[in-house]
């Protein structure tokens, strides 16, 4: 019987690896696209969620990782360093303890979420928690990568663009097409470059009869893209995509001039809303951030910027069980205690207002 290979075995022929490349893989990629008819019915538009937290490490991270450390081990690297809000350590750390080698990160002290810390120490990592933000931790790790024998697996390294475009691939392929607009999260702005540059490959091999708008959505106070201009002391709930000044920043700009894409800002109160939402109508847990691409789709439709009818893919990055505390709170910040019964059927019954068949 036959299993999904990761994607590098199952892309070999459009991504830069060769007999010589070792696969290092857990297995990622092949994550479902689900119609979300919660969300098609609020927005007039067809909606489909693209789910990347059921990738290994329960992040997209894993679609560039199984390429960026797999190069790494082709290039002779002992070891590899990277910066992150969470969700990149946790898969350098597994992909890298996979490969026998070490995993070095850099993390912002007390800002990366319980579920992503606690992965990254699991599988191994040598985890260092940076008095800063995460853009002083990203200058670092490049500082590290530029003078000392360690390989940069943070998404400035082009094998993890190239990994995760496969997600584009795999959303062409189940839709015979491309969407019309596609919505995603947005922190160092790989990502948002990696699905336009999947997209824009099968537009050009003809697998494809469309290019969909690139909609980018950054937390409100985290939108470097949308003002024009790095913030210096990023704020959001939202602590992976709490990032000031963009990596793939010119890169993004070419990829939303190319698709007639869009920056997006919203709070994070409609994060959370976004979050309630989608987890409570059509069933996908995510932590925070994923929750924006949901945000910035509602935003969107209400200001009349998505026709009746579209195709709409939303990408949500990262799994609810990372960062679960948010589903205990009310819209008020009120916290939820669920109700305390005794070892009683009857009184159970009666909590939960059911009534005896007669
Ligand atoms: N969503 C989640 C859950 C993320 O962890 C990230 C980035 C993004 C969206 C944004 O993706 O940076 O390509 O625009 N997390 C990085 C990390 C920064 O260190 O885990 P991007």
């Amino acid at each position: 019987a036959h299993q999904w290979r990761g994607v590098i075995r199952e892309y070999a022929d459009r991504l830069d690896v060769s007999e010589a490349t070792p696969v290092i893989t857990l297995g990622e990629g092949g994550t479902p696209l689900i119609p979300a008819d919660a969300l098609s019915k609020r927005t007039g538009a067809q909606v489909w969620v693209k789910y990347e937290g059921m990738n290994p490490t329960g992040s997209f991270k894993d679609r560039g990782m199984t390429m960026a450390i797999s190069k790494a081990v082709e290039h002779g690297a002992k070891a590899v360093i990277c910066a992150s809000t969470g969700n990149t350590s946790a898969s350098a750390a597994a992909y890298a303890t996979h490969a026998g080698i070490t995993a070095a990160v850099l993390v912002p002290e007390g800002k990366i979420a319980m579920g992503k810390l606690s992965q990254a120490i699991a599988h191994n990592a040598e985890l260092l928690q940076v008095q800063g933000n995460f853009d002083d931790c990203l200058d670092i790790a490049r500082d590290l990568a530029k003078n000392y024998p360690v390989h940069l697996v943070n998404s400035v390294n082009p094998d993890r663009i190239e990994g995760q475009k496969t997600a584009a691939y795999e959303v062409v392929e189940v839709l015979e097409d491309a969407p019309d607009f596609h919505f995603i999260p947005v922190g160092n702005a790989g990502n948002y470059t990696a699905y336009h540059r999947g997209y824009r490959e099968e537009l050009d091999r003809g697998i494809a009869k469309t290019l969909p708008r690139m909609f980018g959505f950054q937390a409100a106070g985290s939108a470097p893209l949308v003002l024009g201009a790095p913030v210096r002391n990023p704020e959001t709930i939202a602590s992976a995509i709490r990032i000031g000044n963009p990596a793939s920043w010119d890169l993004a700009l070419a990829a939303r001039d190319d698709s007639d894409g869009y920056f997006g800002a919203i709070s994070d109160e409609h994060i959370l809303l976004a979050h309630r939402i989608l987890s409570a109508e059509v069933g996908i847990f995510v932590e925070p951030a994923s929750a924006i691409s949901v945000a910035g789709l509602l935003e969107r439709a209400e200001a009349g910027a998505i026709p009746k009818g579209s195709r709409v893919v939303l990408t949500v990055t990262g799994h609810g069980l990372k960062d679960p505390q948010w589903a205990l709170r009310t819209a008020d910040g009120a916290d939820i205690t669920p109700t305390v019964v005794p070892v009683d059927t009857a009184a159970i019954a009666d909590v939960l207002g059911l009534v005896a068949a007669p």
